[in-house]
């Protein structure tokens, strides 16, 4: 029988709570996390700022706490988070140890935003700084270069209208109707005001001349800057396809989930071309609302190049399960007004068609400035282009990962955030190499995959556990070595593997 949680203000006895203990306590009505750390005591919220995670699930690392689901981390003295996602710190309560007990006697005050300030090195207070992008990574870059005590003028250029807000719940419950658009932003417009983070919404970047070191607007606006961050993000691939009526459908920003919202209220049918990530969570989502689901994709196997052969043939059959029927080894030939027509001549129904086959980074405009780029923008560890005061970063960006010595390209929010928090301190001259594990997740219907480490390549998957009763790991070995794992209901595991990557480049 489980005991319910101690109140923490009567206290519990110091034996309960030996090093390394995490203890779920209340406070009145408040959940309160006790924590024994290298011999200090913490009490702090016992829920994540992200999306509420218990945090007596996460991983205690020093002196922070990393949370379970998507590895955000906090410090524990302050309640302050360290690494995105998360953005908003926990609750802090003062603690103390007499006579054998341990008692919260009442709430902490906020800490003060702790205001670090720039090592100069000779490039590290540029006159502006100048964020082409407000997404993930965008947005992220602009709130830590004030939050690390830079006071200079801070541009944000988005051509979308809205505040940043979370892209990967646009495939997700709102899509699927269970989120309002109330939980969807990150930050809102009162905060850029207080931040004196000017944005400049509804115009792109259209050009850079690195040489006079400003960019031109869609406006026809000359922006000048002292250090520029491209953080363009990627686009849906087009579909290559016969489509004289124009109704293919992406998703990528929130008006495009608000227009595919509306078609779908219209729609019984959809035909989905694409079983990637964001396929099958479109078909989780529109399921939700009760559509017939049709896939169409070339592969033998949803994900098998990335995840391998068995995983993909489980989430086939969890999305068969829940209704969606797939039409594998063939592609979309042609889109009529009512149906599609695939290339082994079969044809669909479909009121609604949606390409989900691949993002392209957002190069264009660095491109023709003359940086190097491969599929994304080119960057060192430090997040630099090939022009010194131009970093890039997020989807839009190759960046060189120094632990394994080859540039990575990922399309990650977590990764994206952190590049964008690691790009800002760089402009400051911290010179900080980015080596954070990358880590996504992915959801369809009740099951979370979760994936730390990054294998491009691998030759071996191995997988321990039972995918059918959702507790599995999956390992991912290129030449003996585990370069990524993804786990289904072992999100200790994650953690785990998450620190021993950071460690050693590979799992313990
Ligand atoms: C529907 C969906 C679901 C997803 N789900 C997940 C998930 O579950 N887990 C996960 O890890 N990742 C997920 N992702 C991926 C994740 O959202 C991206 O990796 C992340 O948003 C990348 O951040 P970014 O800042 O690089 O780009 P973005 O967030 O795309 O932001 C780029 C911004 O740049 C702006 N821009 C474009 N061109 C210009 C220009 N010329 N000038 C100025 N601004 C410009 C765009 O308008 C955009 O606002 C999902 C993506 C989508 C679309
Ligand atoms: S719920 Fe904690 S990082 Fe998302």
């Amino acid at each position: 029988m489980n005991a319910s949680p101690p109140d923490l203000s009567l206290g519990v006895s110091a034996d309960d709570v030996p090093e390394g203990t995490k203890l779920l306590g209340h406070v009145g009505d408040d959940p309160v996390l006790l924590v024994r750390t290298e011999g200090v005591l913490h009490a702090v919220g016992a829920h994540c700022t992200h999306y509420s995670a218990p945090l007596v699930d996460g991983l205690v690392v020093g002196q922070t706490i990393r949370c379970p689901w998507h590895h955000a981390a906090f410090d524990l003295a302050t309640g302050t988070p360290s690494r995105p996602p998360a953005l908003h710190a926990l609750s802090c309560w003062r603690v103390e140890e007499r006579d054998g007990r341990v008692r919260v006697t009442g709430r902490a005050a906020a800490p003060s935003a702790a205001v670090e300030t720039a090592v100069p090195d000779g490039s590290s207070n540029p006159t502006s700084v100048v964020i082409l992008g407000g997404g993930a990574a965008g947005s992220m870059a602009a709130e830590t270069l004030r939050a690390e005590g830079y006071d200079g003028a801070v541009t944000v250029v988005d051509p979308e209208g809205a505040a940043p807000y979370d892209r990967p719940n646009l495939s997700k419950d709102y899509l699927a109707g269970t989120a309002p658009e109330t939980w969807l932003p990150v930050r809102d417009d009162a905060f850029f005001a207080e931040q004196k983070i000017t944005r400049r919404l509804g115009v792109e970047a259209t050009a850079i001349d690195a040489a006079q070191k400003t960019v031109t607007l869609s406006d026809g606006t000359a922006l000048p800057y002292g250090a520029l961050l491209i953080a363009t993000g990627a686009a849906p691939m087009p579909l290559a396809v016969d489509d004289p009526h124009r109704r293919v459908r992406y998703l990528r920003s929130l008006a495009d989930a608000k227009a595919l919202i509306a078609a779908a209220d219209a729609a019984n049918t959809v035909v989905i071309a694409g079983a990637s990530f964001l396929g099958l969570e479109v078909a989780a989502s529109l399921r939700a609302r009760g559509l017939a689901v049709r896939i169409v994709a070339p592969d033998p196997v949803p994900f098998h190049r990335i995840l391998g052969p068995e995983v993909g043939a489980f989430i086939q059959s969890l999305h068969e399960q829940h209704g969606v029927s797939f039409h594998l080894g063939t592609t979309i030939a042609a889109v009529h007004m009512s149906h599609v027509v695939l290339s082994d001549g079969h044809a669909l129904p479909a009121d609604l068609v949606i390409a989900a086959v691949g993002a392209t980074p957002r190069v264009d405009v660095a491109r023709r400035a003359g940086l190097a780029t491969q599929r994304g923008i080119v960057v060192d560890e430090f997040l630099r282009t090939s022009d010194p005061d131009i970093y890039a970063v997020g989807d839009a960006a190759d960046w060189f990962d120094g632990r394994r010595g080859e540039h990575l390209h990922v399309e990650h929010w977590v990764v994206a955030q952190r590049q964008g928090k690691a790009a800002a301190r760089n402009i400051l001259g911290r010179r900080e190499a980015f080596d954070a594990v990358p880590f996504f997740w992915s959801q369809h219907y009740d099951v979370t995959i979760s994936y730390t480490g990054a294998a491009p390549r691998w030759d071996t998957v191995t997988v321990e556990g039972s995918l059918e009763a959702h507790d599995c790991t999956i390992r991912y070995h290129e030449r003996g070595t585990v370069r990524a794992i993804a786990t289904i209901g072992r999100d200790a595991e994650s953690l785990a593997a998450e620190l021993d990557f950071e460690q050693s480049g590979t799992l313990a």
